[in-house]
């Protein structure tokens, strides 16, 4: 992908802001109004100093109607005085009170970018593959939201708006200065050439350094998030030790990099501080000698000083800041290149929706391979008729999880074609396609929320009853109605509770249930359960199954038992199908692997005994 260079990050940064003319109406507004204000401040100072205590005759941009004042008050110094310091607050409050509404203006605005962004961002991010996100890690993903998602603000509002506004007081400045003396005004630009030189040569080396301090932080969160959510795991074989020394030494990368950041920010601030301050000096040198020619007045020298600060003083500020606007162009960066990211799967021209599907499936003669390209299917085919139950057996590795999952097109085939009622998956609306599928995955995973949210996850218009009655077809209720709040039990969060590995499998069974599509695909969806809660689940199944395709990875001989067709796959290749007895006979990988499967079950008389006692 090809690096944006800084302008068009600006560029994007600012369409932003399109949304907000209104309210940018009115903080540029507020920014005139507090440049304006910026100009009145230092010129009650000047009446104090030049005329109060002076002797001065009027000068400068007002002095008709500072004459005018001047006369009318006559001789009394102190009323003038009192004058001075008088109008002295008001421009001070009023100045303070304008940059109040102008802070609050430009934060509402600001947050409401960061916003935005963050909402695309997310809403981006989910678009995008199972692929993408098994290969950068959630870690990533959520620093790349949060933490990204600003800069969007600080290129904006946070960096150009007070360089413009900058600018414009120079201008402003430099005008009444032109008016008071030449020589100083001339002086006091003398220093923008010096700053553009030290902007241009520090930017693009802070914002490489801090894109490099971003993927490198990004990495950490990463490396946080793996060890907090497989936190047991590391327990268990006390790997804290070297889950530490992982840290330090990601860590120690991370924060060398941010150091050397650090450094190249105060030097960058340091240059600014070197140029304004020579420039001030040079201003209090030339001024002071035109005061001493008696060319001008001690008043018009703190005129021109605070002007000078005024302007220079926010560039400090900003310097300091202007790393954080150089790191935003880091950040800009990422979040374009994710938001070009197109998603790999997309909808074919004239994919139509898939509406209510009878659940026809066939493979012809697909291949498969992941990002590495060892073959992981090879020449697969074959075909499930709407209502009839597939088994998939084979050893672990052998592809079963990657077969089922080009169905709901979580991946796209290489070669052949995936079919479903007739149609390639391909030629159908992703989003109505998996709408038509249930899938019970093989690590169930639960959401923060009560069991009955878990449960509802399957079709989020699904009444009371109907949740109940997926529970009760997953063999789930008993236990549900065991906890103390039912079906509104917390799960996760502070005062959820934890399920055993079987209650957690039987709840996203429920969800699959519940979503009621024509194909339901469940990947070892009993692993965790005992025989018992299994045979339950099977009777109630083959009610269920009556009017949808399932295809079920067995993990037990009486699943695979009763399937209508038996797939023995054995390294991406399909090697016999058919019913149960036909593949004893005929395959010895499978009566191995019967045998095995045997170990763990029970017969099946005893299941329908046990399954109708439960029923009683
Ligand atoms: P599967 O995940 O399809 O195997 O991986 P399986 O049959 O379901 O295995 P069990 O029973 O759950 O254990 C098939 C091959 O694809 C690779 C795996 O390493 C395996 O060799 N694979 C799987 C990938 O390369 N990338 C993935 O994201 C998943
Ligand atoms: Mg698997």
């Amino acid at each position: 992908m090809k690096q944006e260079k800084p302008k068009g990050v600006y560029r994007w940064a600012l369409s932003y802001l399109r949304p907000y003319r209104k309210r940018l109406l009115i903080l540029l507004s507020l920014t005139i109004v507090e440049i304006v204000s910026g100009l009145l401040l230092p010129w009650p100072m000047k009446f104090i100093v030049d005329h109060a205590l002076g002797s001065e005759p009027a000068s400068g941009p007002a002095s008709d109607w500072m004459a005018g004042v001047i006369s009318f008050l006559g001789a009394n110094r102190v009323a003038m005085l009192a004058l001075g310091c008088v109008a002295y607050l008001i421009f001070h409050y009023a100045s303070e009170f304008i940059s109040v509404a102008h802070t609050q203006m430009q934060q509402s605005i600001g947050q409401r970018l960061i916003f935005d962004l963050r909402r695309q961002l997310f809403g981006h991010l989910q678009s995008l593959s199972l692929r993408y996100h098994l290969k950068r890690g959630p870690g990533e993903t959520i620093y790349h939201i949060e933490n990204d998602s600003y800069c969007v603000e600080s290129l904006t509002l946070g960096g150009v708006l007070p360089l413009a506004s900058s600018a414009a007081t120079l201008g402003a400045m430099f005008v009444v200065l032109l008016r008071m003396n030449w020589q100083v005004a001339l002086l006091s630009l003398l220093v923008v050439p010096f700053l553009l030189w030290v902007n241009r040569h520090y930017a693009e080396r802070i914002v490489d350094r801090s894109e490099r301090v971003k993927t490198l932080e990004a990495g950490l969160i990463n490396l946080f998030h793996e060890v907090f959510t497989s936190i047991r795991v590391v327990k268990a074989f006390g790997r804290e030790p070297h889950e530490q020394q992982r840290f330090k030494d990601q860590g120690a990368t991370t924060l060398d990099e941010r150091i050397k950041l650090t450094l190249q920010e105060s030097l960058y601030a340091a240059m600014i501080n070197v140029v304004t301050t020579g420039g001030t000096a040079l201003v209090l040198f030339v001024g002071g000698y035109n005061v001493y020619r008696q060319r001008m007045t001690i008043g018009d020298l703190l005129v021109a000083l605070t002007y000078l600060g005024s302007v220079f003083g926010p560039l400090v500020t900003m310097s300091h800041t202007f790393g954080n606007v150089q790191a935003s162009v880091a950040s800009a960066r990422r979040a374009l290149r994710t938001l070009q990211t197109e998603p790999e799967l997309r909808d074919r021209p004239g994919a139509v929706e898939a509406g209510r599907l009878r659940g026809h499936i066939e493979f012809r003669d697909v291949h498969f391979h992941y990002d590495d390209e060892s073959p992981v299917l090879e020449g697969v085919s074959f075909d499930a008729r709407p209502g009839q139950m597939i088994a998939l057996v084979g050893l672990t590795g052998a592809g079963k999880t990657s077969l089922v999952s080009l169905i709901p097109r979580f991946y796209d085939v290489i070669s052949g074609q995936t079919i479903v009622d007739g149609r390639d998956v391909r030629d159908y609306k992703l989003r109505s396609l998996r709408d038509q599928i249930g899938i019970v995955l093989q690590e169930p995973v639960l959401f923060t929320g009560t069991i009955a949210d878990n449960i509802r996850y399957g079709r989020l218009d699904a009444t009371d009853e109907e949740v109940i009655a997926a529970a009760r077809a997953a063999y789930a209720h008993d236990f549900i109605m065991s906890k103390e709040d039912g079906y509104q039990t917390m799960l996760g969060g502070d005062e959820g509770i934890y399920l055993s590995g079987g209650e957690r499998q039987r709840i996203s069974i429920a969800r699959a249930f519940l979503k009621n599509a024509p194909i339901l695909i469940m990947d070892e969806p009993t692993s965790s359960l005992d025989a018992r809660a299994e045979a339950s689940i099977f009777e109630t199944m083959r009610e269920l199954m009556m009017e949808r395709t399932t295809i079920v990875i067995a993990h037990r001989l009486s699943t695979v038992r009763d399937a209508d067709k038996i797939l023995a796959l054995d390294g991406g290749r399909i090697i016999d199908e058919g019913r149960h007895e036909e593949l004893l006979r005929r395959v010895p990988l499978y009566r191995e692997l019967c045998e095995r499967l045997a170990m763990g079950d029970i017969p099946a008389q005893d299941e329908m005994e046990l399954a109708n006692a439960e029923v009683a």
